[in-house]
C-alpha cells in the first residue's frame, strides 16, 4: 500500500453545504472539486493517482520549439520545412493532417500539403518521394498513413530519406534506434519517454512493461526505456503472452498500445504503478452530440485510484505526437543546414 501524499484540510463555507469539506492540494484530488469528510478515509485507502497531463507537457514542448525556430530563424536559416503527402480521401487521415499542418505553422514551421490523386500508382508516388528526398529545401517529409489498398506502405516508407524520415518509420531509423545511431524516433514513443522525463518518473532499474509490439509504438517503446537512456528492465508482451497480468502486475512502468477497451483493469496493476495508455478507441456514447466517446486500453475508472500516475484519454499521449513531430522535423533542418 503506497503511502498517501500530504494534503491540506479546508474548511468550506459555502451556502448549502451541510458538511465540511475538503479541498487537496494535488491536481487530481481538485479535478474531483470537494470531498466530504465522511471520504477522507477512504482517500486515504485508495488515493487517486497524479494525471500525466500530456496536453500541457504537449504545450510546453510546442512553445519551447517555437522558441527554438525563431532563434535558427533569427541566425539567418531558412525556416524548417515539413512536406505532408496525403493520398485518398480518408476523413480522419485528411484531419489529422491539418492538425499536423496547423501545429507546424503556429511554432514557426512552414508546412506543405501534397494531395496527389487517389489513383496515383506506387510508381508515381515513389517518384513524387524521391523528388521530395532531392529538394534540398524540404527538411522534412511525412507520407500519411493508411494508403490506399493498392499502395505498399512499407515501400513508400522505405523510399523516403531516412534524414527526413520525421517519422522515424524508415527501417534505417529503427535500426539506429536498434543500434543507439542518431537518428529520428517515431513520435508516439519519443512523446511517452518526454512525458515520464517531464513527470519525473525514474525508468532506471524499474521493471517496465509494455503491451504491444507495433513497429512504430511498442518495439520502439521497449528499446527506449530499456536503452541506456531508460536503463529499465523491459518485459514486452503481445497477443501471444500467457497470463498478461502475471506480467503488467510486476510492472513499475506500464506501458499499453493494443487498441482494446479495458484491456487492463484494476488487478492487472501493481500499486504505485506510472501508466500510460497509448489506446484510442472509439465508444458508442449517446450522450456526446458526435455519438461516441475515446477511451484508452485501461479501464481508467478503477485503475486510477490504484496507481501513482497514469495518463487520460483523451489528454494524455495523444497530444505528444504531434509535438514530437514538430521536434523531430527542427532537428531535421538543424541536422541538413550542418550536413
Ligand atoms: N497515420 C496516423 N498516425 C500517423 C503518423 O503518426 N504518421 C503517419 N505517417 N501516418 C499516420
Amino acid at each position: 500500500m503506497s503511502v498517501p501524499e500530504p494534503f491540506f484540510i479546508r474548511p468550506i463555507s459555502k451556502k448549502g453545504a451541510t458538511d465540511c469539506c475538503i479541498l487537496l492540494d494535488r491536481p487530481a484530488y481538485n479535478r474531483r472539486s470537494q470531498h466530504t469528510l465522511s471520504n477522507i478515509r477512504s482517500l486515504h485507502r485508495s488515493p487517486l493517482a497524479q494525471l500525466i497531463d500530456g496536453k500541457s507537457i504537449a504545450q510546453e514542448i510546442r512553445n519551447e520549439i517555437r522558441a527554438e525556430v525563431a532563434d535558427w530563424v533569427h541566425t539567418g536559416h531558412r525556416p524548417p520545412q515539413l512536406t505532408v503527402v496525403l493520398v485518398g480521401d480518408d476523413p480522419a487521415s485528411a484531419s489529422y493532417v491539418r492538425g499536423k499542418q496547423r501545429a507546424a505553422e503556429e511554432v514557426g514551421i512552414e508546412s506543405t500539403t501534397l494531395t496527389p490523386d487517389p489513383s496515383i500508382s506506387e510508381h508515381e508516388l515513389v517518384d513524387l518521394v524521391e523528388k521530395l528526398n532531392r529538394d534540398p529545401d524540404v527538411d522534412g517529409i511525412l507520407v500519411q498513413l493508411p494508403l490506399p489498398p493498392h499502395i505498399n506502405p512499407t515501400r513508400i516508407i522505405a523510399t523516403i530519406d531516412p534524414d527526413k524520415d520525421v517519422d522515424g518509420f524508415h527501417p534505417e531509423n529503427a535500426g539506429r534506434l536498434m543500434t543507439g545511431q542518431k537518428g529520428f524516433i517515431p513520435a508516439t514513443p519519443f512523446g511517452i519517454m518526454e512525458l515520464l522525463r517531464r513527470s519525473n518518473v525514474s525508468i532506471e532499474s524499474k521493471e517496465c512493461v509494455v503491451v504491444g509490439r507495433s513497429n512504430i509504438v511498442g518495439k520502439p517503446t521497449a528499446l527506449l526505456l530499456g536503452g541506456p537512456t531508460g536503463n529499465g528492465t523491459v518485459t514486452l508482451c503481445h497477443r501471444k503472452t500467457v497470463n498478461l497480468a502475471s506480467h503488467t502486475r510486476r510492472a513499475d512502468i506500464l506501458v499499453v498500445a493494443v487498441g482494446k477497451v479495458n484491456l487492463i483493469t484494476a488487478d492487472m496493476v501493481k500499486e504505485g504503478a506510472t501508466v500510460i495508455d497509448v489506446g484510442i478507441n472509439r465508444v458508442p456514447d449517446p450522450t456526446r452530440k458526435r455519438g461516441y466517446r475515446l477511451v484508452g486500453d485501461v479501464d481508467f475508472k478503477n485503475v486510477e485510484p490504484k496507481v501513482a500516475r497514469i495518463t487520460p484519454v483523451p489528454g494524455g499521449v495523444g497530444p505528444m505526437t504531434i509535438a514530437m513531430l514538430l521536434r523531430n522535423t527542427l532537428t531535421a533542418a538543424t541536422r541538413h543546414a550542418f550536413a
